[in-house]
């Protein structure tokens, strides 16, 4: 199970006094020695944190590959097709939403929205980026995945985090990883997870991926960013 490094609050940090530091590009080197597999960043349309400079750093700089999460939108493209990450992972943006609330509608989406999904995908695999959808954890949703030739998704477990019943959340996110898995699609989670949640997560051995950020950037106020990354390697390593 690899496990990606999602640097968003590292550049929070930086923004709350503008400037240059904490750097986002020296989080993910630490991340990268720690034992990360890839590094994440969420350029949203307000550039609450990540800033198009970092993409294009981080590009430039670090070894893993890079995942650029984004709203699906004509801009995004246009930086993912100059950035050239090599994986792009489409989520659901609302302007005033603290976090990202929930998977992407795909089956609730109209023809437009999903045309420009499909030329997303099209337009990305030209440049071999690879294109993920993030979505909750829902059958429906990875049928309409299965249509649209999708092959990597992202199953958001926040409710699973947030819930007072995990164990029904838990059951929701195995059965849809083993669905998609079943149908020839790469799965991948995250939202929410830290060191004592992910523990169930990591035993579903049909995730391939989990993508952890803010628990991670937290704890490092702690115990270190390196020491947070090899935590959660640890625990990913020994219950999977
Ligand atoms: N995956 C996706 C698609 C996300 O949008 C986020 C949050 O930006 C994460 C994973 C990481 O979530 P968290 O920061 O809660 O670990």
């Amino acid at each position: 199970m690899r496990l990606g490094i999602n640097i968003d609050h590292v550049a929070t940090i930086r923004n709350a006094r503008g400037g240059f530091h904490p750097d986002p590009v020296k989080a993910a080197e630490i991340a990268a020695n720690a034992g990360a597999d890839g590094i994440t960043a969420h350029l949203r349309e307000d550039r609450r944190h990540i800033s198009d400079i970092d993409i294009k750093a981080l590009k430039k700089s670090i070894k893993l590959p890079l995942n650029l999460e984004m709203a699906p939108t004509e801009e995004m493209l246009n930086i993912a097709l100059e950035a050239k990450p090599e994986r792009v992972c489409l989520v659901p943006e609302k302007r005033l939403e603290i976090t990202t609330e929930g998977g992407l509608e795909i089956s609730k989406m109209d023809d437009k929205k999903k045309y420009f999904v499909k030329k997303i995908i099209r337009e990305c695999t030209k440049y071999n980026i690879n294109v993920s959808l993030f979505i909750d954890p829902n059958i429906d949703q990875i049928n309409s995945v299965i249509d649209m030739g999708v092959n990597i998704i992202e199953l958001h477990t926040g409710e699973y985090c947030n819930s007072l019943n995990s164990t029904k959340e838990l059951v929701r996110i195995k059965e849809a990883a083993k669905y998609a898995t079943q149908n020839n699609i790469e799965v991948h989670a995250g939202h929410g997870l830290n060191f004592n949640n992910v523990i169930d997560i990591a035993k579903i051995n049909y995730i391939k991926e989990l993508n952890i950020g803010h628990y991670i950037i937290g704890e490092s106020i702690f115990m270190g960013l390196e020491s947070a990354v090899k935590t959660m390697r640890n625990i990913i390593d020994e219950y999977k």
